[in-house]
């Protein structure tokens, strides 16, 4: 069957769809609750989701507070870090995230979104700006850099944050003493006004031990590469696994009942089927090495 794809030229489309599509499809991404101070002092909070970690070494974040696609007018956020070059960048969880999105309103200048979204400001040990109580992570940073990427409605600016204090709430601990993932329930922002949730339920891991190199899909048979039942992530775990299957494990898959039926099979294509099916149960199964050794029974 043909693949139907369509393709767009950026330039063949408004900002505001360009926006519409960038933010839909570049995501889930991370919420930076922003708090800045201008020269006197007035404190202001937002939240943007152009944000990331870019480096450990030196600890740098950025965020971007994009210029209005409206009116190209700039944000206070923006304004606030060319006249006092520090951040406190709040980690955004479920329990705040509408106090959040309230402070994500478009207030007059001076107006202090803390006391407007109800989150409670605590002094910060190394910069001006207070951090939120509330968030389980923040960052105190220095802003090391400012970078225009454009004068026109849309135009990021990106607000490069070296990190210099963090804070972290005990209640999002482990046993271990670090950050516990499942314990955070983070929040991301989707396109429009969809939001999503890292809580313990939509979590998974995924085992990579950084000392082996996975063997890699292209040395698995080509029938399990062409294979109607086994799915992109099927063949991404067997490619993961360190070694091919030994002969002596592939000659112990070749005695298992359900094995031997399959290969008995005539028909090349039911053949084919019925012993991805084995291995996929084995996946299930988090039994990856004979899920590999029985797709090379053949
Ligand atoms: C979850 C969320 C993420 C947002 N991310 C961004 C962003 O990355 N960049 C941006 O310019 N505006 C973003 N906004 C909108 C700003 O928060 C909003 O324009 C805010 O009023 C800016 O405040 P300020 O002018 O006080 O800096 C986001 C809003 C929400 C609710």
């Amino acid at each position: 069957m043909e693949e139907k794809t369509t393709t767009i030229d950026p330039n063949t489309i408004s900002t505001v769809e360009l926006q519409q599509l960038l933010l839909t499809a570049v995501a889930p991404r991370p919420i930076a609750l922003a708090s800045t101070v201008d020269k006197n002092g007035n404190v202001n909070l937002s939240p943007f989701s152009f944000f990331n970690v870019f480096s450990a070494n030196p600890p740098i974040l950025i965020f971007s507070p994009a210029r209005r696609i409206k009116d190209s007018t700039t944000k206070h956020t923006y304004e606030n870090v060319k006249e006092v070059n520090e951040v406190v960048i709040n980690i955004v969880n479920f329990p705040m995230v509408e106090q959040m999105s309230l402070s994500s309103t478009e207030y007059k200048k001076g107006i202090n979104e803390f006391t407007k979204s109800g989150f409670t400001p605590v002094a910060s040990d190394k910069v001006k700006p207070p951090r939120v109580a509330e968030a389980p992570i923040s960052f105190e940073c220095i802003v090391e850099n400012v970078i225009e990427l454009g004068a026109e409605g849309g135009a990021g600016n990106l607000i490069i944050s070296r990190v210099v204090n963090i804070h972290i709430r005990n209640e999002y601990k482990g046993n271990d003493g670090n950050l516990a993932t499942e314990k955070l329930d983070l929040v991301a922002r989707m396109g429009g006004n969809w939001y999503c949730r890292a809580g313990k339920d939509s979590l998974f891991e995924i085992p990579k031990p950084i000392y082996s190199k996975g063997i890699g899909v292209d040395a698995l048979p080509i029938h399990a590469i062409n294979s109607k039942v086994l799915t992109g992530n099927d063949l991404g775990r067997l490619g993961n696994m360190a070694e091919k299957p030994s002969l002596e494990s592939i000659a112990k898959c070749k005695k298992i009942p359900e094995v031997i039926a399959a290969l008995q099979t005539p028909d090349s294509e039911e053949k084919y089927k019925k012993l991805h099916s084995i291995v996929k149960n084995q996946l299930d199964n988090t039994n990856v090495e004979q899920a590999l050794s029985i797709l090379f029974c053949i």
